[in-house]
C-alpha cells in the first residue's frame, strides 16, 4: 500500500472522500401527471426534510420506460450533488430571485439568502431567495422543470449541457416535471408547491413606500397629496421608523402616538396601511415581546445553550427559531393586538437572517448567524444546523406570519410581503426584489428579474419602482413607472437619506406622466384581478415572458425587455430598443386620454381574439370600477375573440363559498356586424348586481369602434 492509498483509506475512515461517490437511485415513479419523484439510496428526511412541496405527493405509479430526464447523484464529503444531462438546443429558464438575463443559460447561482443591497455581492449572483427549480424549453416547444427538494446551502449551475446542483448537505429528492409546454410545466410547479392565495382587491393597486416616512404628519401628508393631486394609490406602507427604537409590535410614543386614529385617518380616505416587522428582536429586558419570548423559550440558541445575539436596527437582537411549531405560533400570536390598531397587511423584512457583522474582522463576516446555530425544529422537522436552515428561516417565518394574521382577522385575507423567502413560500407571502439602485441599469434588470420569479412559482413580485438606494431623477422615475405600473405587485420605494420619489416629486410634467401610467395599471384592475385569480388556481404568471405566447418560435426564448400580462396584453417598455414580438395580430391600445403620445409610457397591445375587460379610472381599488365595465377587443383572423371577467367582494372568502362571478365573454364578427356578449357564468355571484353598464371598444385594423349595451342583451357594433 503506497502512501496515497494509506491517506485516502485514512478520509474515507472520517467521512472524507476525494472524489464523488456515485449514487444509486432508490425509487423513482410517477406523483401525478408527468411528474417524476428519484429518490436517491441513503436519503433521509430528517437530514433533509421538505419546505418545498406543500404536501408530501401520493398516487405513485411505475416512471414509464422512455422518461428523458434521469438524475445522476454523486456524495462527496458527505454533501450530495444531482446533476442532469441535457441533449438538444434547450433554453434554461428559473432560478427564482436571480440577477442577469432571463435565459439562464452558462449561469450559475449560490443559494444562500443573502442581504444584497445594490446587488453587489457576487455580482449579484446571490440574493435574498432560494429557489432550487430550473425549467427548460425544447425547440418543440415542450419544457420541463426540476425541483431540487432541498434548503442546504448549494450552487445551482446551468449549462447548455448539463444542470448540476450542489448542495453542501445530505441527499435529496429530485422532481421533474416533463409536459407539452411551459405553461404546463408552470401548472405542475404549482401543484407541488401550491400557488398563491388570491390577494385582497386593494394589493393590486399603487404601493407608496419610503424609509424614512417617520411620523404620522408625514404618512397623512403624503396620502393627502395623492387624493389631492388625483393620482390613485391604495397603500402607504410604515416602514421601521414607526416602531419605538426598531422593537418589532411597537409604536413610537411620539412620532406615532396613535396608530389607531392613523389607520382610521388613512381608510376614510381609501387607504391601506401596512408595517414592517423584522425577525430580530432587541434584547431589553424592559420590552414585553423580548420577556415574553424568553419566557416561551423561542429564540435560537448557539451550541453552547446561551442565545444567539446578531446586530440588526434595534442593537443586539435575539431571533425567534421558526422551525419549532411552538415559536411560530407564539410569533403569530403576537400580531393580535398589532393588527387591532387597524393595520392592514405585513412586511416582513431582514428575514435572510440578515446581521450586521461589519465590526467583525473581514473573514469572519457572515452577515447571518454561524452556520454551526443549532435549530431545534419539532413537528416533521429534525433538529438542524442553520446551514440546513438558513434558505427555510424567511419562509418559515412567514408561515407563522401568515397564520398569525389570518388568525385575528379570518374574514379578510391576509396581504403579506417577504424579502427572503423559498420555492413554495409563495403560498404565503409576495415578494419585492430587495435593495435595488435607482439607475438604468437596475431598471432594465427589474423586468427579467420579475419575469424569472414567475417562472419560478412567484408571480405576486415587483421592484422598488424608481430605485431604492441612490437619488433618482425624473427620466429614471417616469421611465420606470411607465412599465413598472404593470408590474404585479407595483410599489414605489425609496431609502432614508435619498431625494423625495413620489410621482409628484419630480415637476409637473413627471407629475402628469405618473398619473397617467397609474390611470392605466387601475383601469385595467378588473384584468389584473383575473389574472391573480387564475395565479391562485393555477400557479400561472401574472407577468409571463414574451415565448408564452408561442413556445415553438425560437426567436421570443430571450426577450427580456417587452413582457406580457396575462396572455392578452403585451406591454412594450419605453426604454426597450429592438424587442422581439410575437407574431400575430396585436393592436395598440390606449387606455387613458394622452398614453399613447406620452413618451414615458409602455406601449400597450392587445392580442388578436382576445377580450380585456377593464374599469374606469378610479382613485383607489375600493371604488367602483363597473360604472361602465369596458371591454376591450381585438378579433383573430377568424373574427371571433373571447376573454374572462373573475369579480367577488374583494376581500374576505366568500368567493370559496361561489360567492363570485367568472363572466366569458365572447365576440363573432359576421359580415359587417361584431356581435359581443355574456356566453357563460361560473359562481353564484349576481353579476348585473355589479355591472349595469358595458362599453366596447373593438379595435379592428388600428380602428376603433364603440358601442354600449348590458350584460343581459350583449353589444352589437357596426363595421364601417
Ligand atoms: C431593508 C429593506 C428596505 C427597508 C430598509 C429599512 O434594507 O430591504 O426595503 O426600507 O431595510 O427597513
Amino acid at each position: 500500500m503506497n502512501l496515497k492509498t494509506i491517506i485516502s483509506l485514512f478520509l474515507i475512515s472520517l467521512g472524507i472522500t476525494t472524489s464523488a461517490q456515485e449514487i444509486s437511485i432508490l425509487r423513482s415513479s410517477l406523483v401525478g401527471n408527468r411528474i417524476a419523484e428519484f429518490i436517491p439510496k441513503g436519503f433521509d428526511k430528517n437530514k433533509t426534510p421538505s419546505l418545498i412541496l406543500a404536501s408530501e405527493p401520493k398516487s405513485k405509479s411505475k416512471l414509464p420506460s422512455d422518461w428523458p430526464l434521469v438524475p445522476e447523484f454523486t456524495l462527496k464529503n458527505q454533501k450530495a450533488s444531482a446533476v442532469l444531462k441535457l441533449s438538444g438546443n434547450i433554453s434554461l429558464y428559473g432560478g427564482g430571485e436571480v440577477t442577469g438575463p432571463l435565459l439562464r443559460n452558462g449561469q450559475s447561482i449560490k443559494l444562500w439568502n443573502t442581504d444584497t443591497g445594490a446587488y453587489s455581492v457576487e455580482n449579484g449572483k446571490r440574493l435574498y431567495q432560494t429557489h432550487p427549480w430550473v425549467m427548460g424549453v425544447r425547440e418543440d416547444g415542450s419544457a420541463f422543470g426540476i425541483i431540487f427538494d432541498s434548503t442546504w446551502k448549494a450552487e445551482l449551475i446551468t449549462n447548455s449541457n448539463q444542470i448540476i446542483y450542489n448542495s453542501e448537505g445530505a441527499l435529496f429528492r429530485v422532481y421533474i416535471i416533463d409536459r407539452k409546454s411551459p405553461q404546463e410545466v408552470i401548472k405542475g410547479l404549482s401543484e407541488l408547491t401550491g400557488t398563491i392565495k388570491l390577494p385582497p382587491r386593494w394589493a393590486l393597486g399603487y404601493h407608496q413606500c419610503r424609509f424614512s416616512y417617520d411620523s404620522e404628519k408625514r404618512v397623512m401628508e403624503i396620502a393627502d397629496k395623492f387624493r389631492e393631486k388625483k393620482i390613485p394609490c391604495d397603500v402607504i406602507w410604515m416602514d421601521i421608523d414607526y416602531m419605538r427604537g426598531y422593537r418589532v409590535f411597537t409604536f413610537d410614543s411620539i412620532r406615532f402616538r396613535n396608530p389607531k386614529i392613523l389607520n382610521d385617518n388613512l381608510h376614510k380616505k381609501g387607504f391601506r396601511a401596512v408595517y414592517m416587522i423584522d425577525p430580530g428582536v432587541k434584547v431589553d429586558k424592559d420590552y414585553a415581546v423580548y420577556n415574553s419570548g424568553t419566557q416561551n423559550d423561542v429564540w435560537v440558541k448557539q451550541n453552547n445553550g446561551e442565545e444567539y445575539h446578531g446586530k440588526v436596527w434595534p442593537g443586539d437582537c435575539a431571533f425567534p427559531d421558526f422551525t419549532s411549531p411552538k415559536t411560530r405560533n407564539w410569533w403569530g400570536g403576537l400580531y393580535k393586538d398589532f393588527l387591532n390598531t387597524g393595520i392592514d397587511g405585513v412586511w416582513n423584512d431582514m428575514n435572510e437572517p440578515a446581521v450586521n457583522d461589519n465590526d467583525f474582522p473581514e473573514d469572519k463576516r457572515l452577515g447571518t448567524m454561524p452556520y454551526d446555530t443549532p435549530h431545534k425544529g419539532g413537528g416533521n422537522l429534525p433538529q438542524g444546523s442553520h446551514l440546513l436552515y438558513h434558505n427555510a428561516y424567511g419562509r418559515l417565518m412567514v408561515e407563522a406570519s401568515y397564520n398569525g394574521i389570518l388568525k385575528t382577522n379570518p374574514d379578510k385575507r391576509p396581504f403579506l410581503l417577504t424579502r427572503s423567502n423559498l420555492l413554495g413560500g409563495q403560498r404565503y407571502a409576495a415578494t419585492w426584489t430587495g435593495d435595488n439602485y435607482a439607475g438604468w441599469d437596475h431598471l432594465k434588470l427589474s423586468v427579467p428579474m420579475s419575469l424569472t420569479l414567475g417562472l419560478s412559482g412567484q408571480p405576486f413580485n415587483g421592484p422598488d419602482i424608481g430605485g431604492f438606494l441612490g437619488n433618482t431623477d425624473g427620466d429614471l422615475w417616469a421611465n420606470w413607472l411607465g412599465f413598472g405600473a404593470f408590474m404585479p405587485f407595483a410599489r414605489g420605494h425609496a431609502c432614508a437619506g435619498t431625494n423625495d420619489k413620489e410621482p409628484w416629486a419630480y415637476g409637473a410634467e413627471i407629475e402628469k406622466t405618473s398619473r397617467i401610467a397609474l390611470e392605466r395599471r387601475y383601469r385595467l384592475l378588473p384584468y389584473l384581478y383575473t389574472l391573480f385569480y387564475e395565479s391562485s388556481n393555477t400557479g400561472m404568471p401574472v407577468m409571463a415572458p414574451v415565448f408564452f405566447a408561442d413556445a415553438k418560435d425560437s426567436q421570443l426564448r430571450a426577450e427580456e425587455q417587452a413582457f406580457l400580462l396575462g396572455e392578452n396584453l403585451l406591454v412594450v417598455p419605453a426604454f426597450a430598443k429592438n424587442p422581439i414580438l410575437p407574431s400575430g395580430i396585436w393592436e395598440e391600445l390606449s387606455l387613458v386620454d394622452g398614453d399613447k403620445q406620452d413618451k414615458y409610457q409602455a406601449k400597450l397591445s392587445i392580442k388578436g381574439g382576445s377580450i380585456i375587460p377593464a374599469g374606469k379610472i378610479i382613485q383607489n381599488a375600493g371604488e367602483n370600477s363597473f360604472d361602465p365595465l369596458s371591454l376591450l377587443v381585438c378579433l383573430d383572423k377568424d373574427g371571433k375573440a373571447k376573454g374572462n371577467l373573475y369579480l367577488d367582494e374583494g376581500d374576505g372568502f366568500g368567493f370559496e363559498k361561489q360567492d363570485y362571478a367568472l363572466l366569458i365573454f365572447t365576440a363573432v364578427k359576421k359580415d359587417n356586424t361584431v356581435v359581443v356578449k355574456l356566453s357563460d357564468q361560473i359562481g353564484k355571484r349576481n353579476s348585473s348586481q355589479d355591472i349595469k353598464e358595458i362599453v366596447v371598444n373593438l379595435i379592428f385594423e388600428g380602428k376603433t369602434y364603440t358601442g354600449t349595451g348590458t350584460l343581459k342583451d350583449g353589444i352589437k357594433i357596426a363595421l364601417k
